[in-house]
């Protein structure tokens, strides 16, 4: 029997390792075992805690089908536990090894035009195929079985970002598979002809042996054939999970199971995946060329921490410097690998992990930066990695500890696939634009937030918002109706509430579901050309899209002044039993966003912190300071983020733990410096 994890608050294991573990994806198969040694003496140094190993290493686990040589294996995890160093195993099932394709041809994905890919890269397996299915369960259960009682063993890793390089696959086994989803989910066959409407274009199905997957066709293909075959793929990766998991849990029941997430993944429907999860992790990689990174890694760390109900998570993997896959690939500035790291923590990461330990020597990832990079030990890299292993050990009280957010932002991947499906009124309407404009507002008012799903529990938030919600069905409509009646304070972008979950209009005028809420009636939507920008009464400006809008109880915020609609209503306000509802009809500008969210979480009761610094910073900056707090029973933690080039001075008094100095009132924080404070007054949720 292993030793069962800690739980940190949650029903679920955590892996046993103290406060905050530190460490990263750790290949020893790609080096001679002399420098397993260094490698060892230099986690010490760094203050490692936990490596995962072996995520890419099955086609040296089995050589041939059944035949395994854990030789090697045995001998890393006997050194890392000897030197004190957890080990999240992997279960290597995520590039099946050339003998395996070799022998199962049928088991590499198709592509939608049809051609079968090929081995040689990684991730090339079908997911539905019964053949990868066997072979990666039967080596989880080989693993879990020489391992699970392994002194080492804190965690299992199963597979590697599913879905990163093959999310779908369109041969004759996934359309089996397909049909078999189908079948359950409409009983028989009337209900899919209903439900996608074959009625349009000839599509009449009298056969299920008739469907496919929406392979290539001659112009748009079927809006719900599509949309479902993006929930049976979601769903036939995550039984890929299920199936290794189930094989590990039973032999060992008690250590955490988890697989590395992608953040903003769109072919993943990680809200449908996290109650399978028994610790969420997540992999963030910054894109060099994007100014408001920063932002996107927040919007990230708070969607992980969402998913996992506010519990502890982990940063499985992130660069400690340059990544190899991106056009250009820009080094990270000095001091950004901290900030990176500890706003991951301010969002709820007990681990931070990188991918990888030791830059690789050879293969498509020799230039991607590492915790020990080519150039050895005496650089700035490995000064800053060790630097932020005796950060993380300063900040081990964290542990534990959560965010708590008074506002919410609904996210739902079956709206998400939906509205970006082929054939609508704009390709402009893109989901992610939305979340993050919606996001980085909110950012810029320093209010902390969590993601939703539509059908969640809301009564904890005073503020809830609506970037984009295309589908959506009646009990989640009804949910949203009910928050607000109950004095919530919502906010609902246009294109929202218009079909139900089979991708139906909803009748009677736009915005479908939500027409009664907002108390508006939408006739007709006026999208708008490319670069095409509206300008409103109240001086806002907005793009991609405007609407016929007429009032039917909501009041009118403002009008647009020109574009196609001059004079009618652009946003309004509609007071709903003890909430209100507003309602946005076009994609605002990023300060009229700010000032509208503003405004509504002072109505609300939500304090937007972070104006009254002695920097006096501009808030609507692209860049800024961030504040976040992680409260635990008695204690709270202020995190300071400073990501501007003036030093900041903010309101603080208690212990700052990355130096143990006191704060008095007020915390210097330098120039893209970071600052901890354990607060004298464990302050109460402001937002
Ligand atoms: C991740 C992957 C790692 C490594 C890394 C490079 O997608 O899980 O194995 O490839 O990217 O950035
Ligand atoms: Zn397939």
């Amino acid at each position: 029997m292993t030793t069962p994890g800690s739980s940190r608050g949650s029903s679920r294991p955590w892996p046993r390792v103290p406060g905050i573990a530190f460490g990263g994806d750790y290949n020893p198969e790609q080096w001679p075992e002399e420098v397993w040694v260094d490698d060892v003496a230099r986690m010490a140094e760094a203050g490692v805690s936990m490596v995962t190993v072996g995520v890419f290493s099955w086609a040296l686990l089995e050589p041939a089908q059944g035949n395994y040589d854990f030789g090697w294996l045995d001998r890393v995890m006997d050194l890392l536990a000897a030197h004190d160093i957890g080990v999240d195993l992997a279960t290597a099932t995520a590039s099946p090894p050339p003998w395996f394709s070799h022998r199962y041809p049928e088991s590499l994905p198709v592509t939608r035009e049809g051609h079968r890919m090929s081995q040689g890269a990684r991730q090339a397996y079908c997911p539905s195929s019964t053949a990868y299915r066997a072979a990666s369960t039967a080596l989880a259960g080989a693993l879990a079985n020489r391992y699970g009682t392994h002194p080492a063993l804190v965690m299992w890793h199963v597979n590697n970002e599913y879905g990163c390089h093959t999310s779908e696959c369109f041969c004759d086994e996934s359309a089996v598979a397909f049909r078999r989803w189908l079948r359950d989910r409409y009983g028989d066959l009337d209900g899919l002809n209903e439900a996608w409407g074959t009625a349009f274009w000839s599509q009449r199905y009298y056969s299920f042996d008739e469907v496919i997957p929406p392979r290539l066709t001659p112009t748009w293909g079927n809006p719900t054939q599509n949309l479902d075959w993006k929930r049976f793929c979601s769903d036939e990766l995550l039984a890929c999970f299920i199936a290794e998991r189930d094989v590990l849990r039973a032999i060992t029941p008690d250590l955490p199971i988890t697989t590395n997430f992608m953040g903003a993944f769109k072919p993943v429907d990680y809200f449908s995946w996290a109650p399978h999860e028994d610790v969420i992790s997540d992999d963030h990689y910054i894109l060099g060329a994007d100014h408001m990174n920063h932002i996107r890694l927040s919007m990230s760390a708070d969607l992980m921490r969402s998913l996992g109900g506010g519990n502890p998570w982990i940063l499985m993997e992130q660069s400690t410097s340059a990544v190899n896959w991106q056009p250009r690939n820009l080094a990270k500035a000095p001091g950004q690998l901290k900030r990176n790291s500890l706003q991951h923590v301010a969002r709820g990461a007990d681990a931070i992990c990188f991918f990888q330990w030791r830059a690789s020597r050879r293969g498509a990832e020799k230039f991607h930066s590492a915790m020990l990079p080519h150039a050895g030990t005496d650089t700035r890299l490995w000064r800053e990695v060790t630097a932020l292993g005796a950060d993380l050990k300063n900040l081990a009280e964290v542990a534990g500890s959560r965010v708590e957010c008074a506002v919410a932002i609904v996210w739902d991947w079956p709206a998400w696939w939906a509205v970006e499906l082929d054939s609508h009124p704009s390709s402009d309407v893109q989901y992610l634009d939305l979340m993050r404009a919606t996001y980085e507002a909110f950012w810029q008012l320093d209010v902390t937030v969590d993601f939703v799903r539509p059908d969640a529990d809301l009564s904890a938030y005073k503020v809830v918002a609506i970037p984009s919600l295309y589908l959506v069905s009646d009990a989640s409509a009804a949910n949203l109706t009910r928050y607000v009646e109950a004095g919530g304070h919502l906010v609902c972008n246009f294109f929202s509430g218009i079909v139900d979950p089979d991708d139906a209009v909803r009748l009677g005028g736009y915005p479908g579901a939500f027409r009664e809420l907002l108390g508006v009636r939408v006739e007709e939507f006026y999208p708008l050309l490319e670069h095409q920008t509206v300008t409103l009464a109240d001086g806002g400006t907005g793009r991609v899209w405007t609407e016929m809008l007429t009032p039917a109880g909501a009041e009118v915020v403002t009008t647009y002044v020109d574009g196609p609609l001059p004079g009618l209503p652009a946003i309004t306000r509609h007071d709903v039993g003890s909430g209100v509802a507003h309602y946005v009809t076009t994609f605002l500008d990023a300060a009229r966003t700010t000032r509208l969210l503003q405004v509504i979480c002072a109505d609300a009761g939500v304090v937007t912190r972070g104006l009254e610094t002695g920097a006096r910073l501009d808030r609507f900056e692209p860049a800024g300071l961030e504040t976040i707090r992680r409260q635990a029973e008695g204690a709270s933690y202020l995190f300071v983020i400073n990501h501007t080039d003036r030093e900041a001075d903010v309101p603080a008094a208690g212990v700052e733990l990355l130096t143990g100095k006191a704060a008095d009132g007020i915390v210097h924080v330098a120039a893209g410096g970071v600052a901890v404070v354990r607060e004298a007054a464990a302050a109460t949720m402001d937002g």
